[in-house]
């Protein structure tokens, strides 16, 4: 069986507090995007839990794929093995939920490989356990994301962006941005609301001038080469341009398909990672 794993972006990312558990609560607007990461699953007659992958260092049991096949099988109590195989097309680490996107993927899979031996609620549990972002990469479609991460608002966004997402060389990790961006006690952002008024008054300039990432202050000093692609993204007509996730990826949404093809043509011969895709609505 193959499954599509969809990258998400961040289109508002406000952080609204710490939780006693040490995680952040916050309130992000995600879509999933065209880019995706292809999974082959099959039941296997012995073997246990075999993974492969087109790039070898992500070919480890840590792996999200195994980590979610492993709690699939324990959850669903299935003695089956499986032979999994990622094609990941979906740049990593970059705030794009790729490895939330391939365990989603994984559970989605085998819950139809074994006819639907988990119930909707049961996937959205796993989901939780095991990433902030793989719940929203199971629902896989734009949703007002709240808690941890993990509380889904589905919404209709009447609009399918063109955007570019470009990353460059700087790599950022997860943990060290939710750090510094609490040592620097920014005022709360608010985006996620100015994102649904527009939403609202269907007004798509609005909606698209409201994108925000509360990280970004940080990110543009310990990473400023994200603050220079979104420069850039300017220069090449962007309408706007942001940080996805806690970065070091950046996309930016363009009036067309063709303006965002050329814009990341031009990234690439920059020597950027830049692919055109579209928001799934
Ligand atoms: O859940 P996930 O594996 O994506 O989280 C990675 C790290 O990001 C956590 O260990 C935590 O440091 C930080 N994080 C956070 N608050 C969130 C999500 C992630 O502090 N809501």
């Amino acid at each position: 069986m193959r499954v599509y794993a969809n990258a998400k972006i961040n289109l508002t990312l406000d952080i609204t507090g710490v939780r006693t558990d040490g995680f952040h609560s916050l309130r992000s607007v995600m879509v999933p995007v065209s880019l995706c990461d292809e999974i082959t699953l099959e039941l296997m007659p012995s073997g246990g839990i075999s993974f492969d992958c087109n790039k070898k260092e992500l070919c480890t049991q840590d792996n999200l794929c195994v980590r979610a096949a492993k709690l699939f099988l324990e959850t669903a109590k299935k003695e089956e093995s499986v032979s999994i195989f990622l094609k990941k097309n979906i740049p990593y680490p970059a705030g794009l939920g790729g490895g939330s996107a391939d365990a989603a993927a994984v559970l989605k899979g085998l819950n139809s490989l074994f006819d639907g031996a988990l119930s909707e609620s049961e996937l959205f549990g796993l989901a939780a356990k095991l990433g902030s972002d793989v719940p929203l990469c199971l629902l896989n479609r734009p949703a007002v994301c709240e808690g941890r991460g993990e509380i889904l608002t589905p919404i209709d966004i009447p609009y399918d962006f063109n955007v570019v997402i470009a990353i460059g060389k700087a790599r950022l990790s997860t943990p060290e941005v939710y750090r510094q961006y609490d040592a620097a006690s920014l005022p709360v952002r608010n985006d996620t609301d100015s994102f649904l008024c527009a939403l609202k008054e269907n007004d798509f300039v609005k909606t698209v001038r409201s994108f925000g990432n509360a990280f970004e202050p940080v990110t543009d000093i310990i990473a400023p080469e994200t603050k220079l692609i979104r420069t850039r993204m300017l220069e090449l007509g962007v309408l706007n341009s942001r940080l996805s996730g806690s970065g070091p990826s950046v996309y930016g949404v363009f009036e067309n398909a063709e303006k965002a093809n050329i814009a990341a043509e031009i990234l690439q011969t920059e020597g950027y990672f830049a692919v055109s895709c579209v928001t799934k609505s």
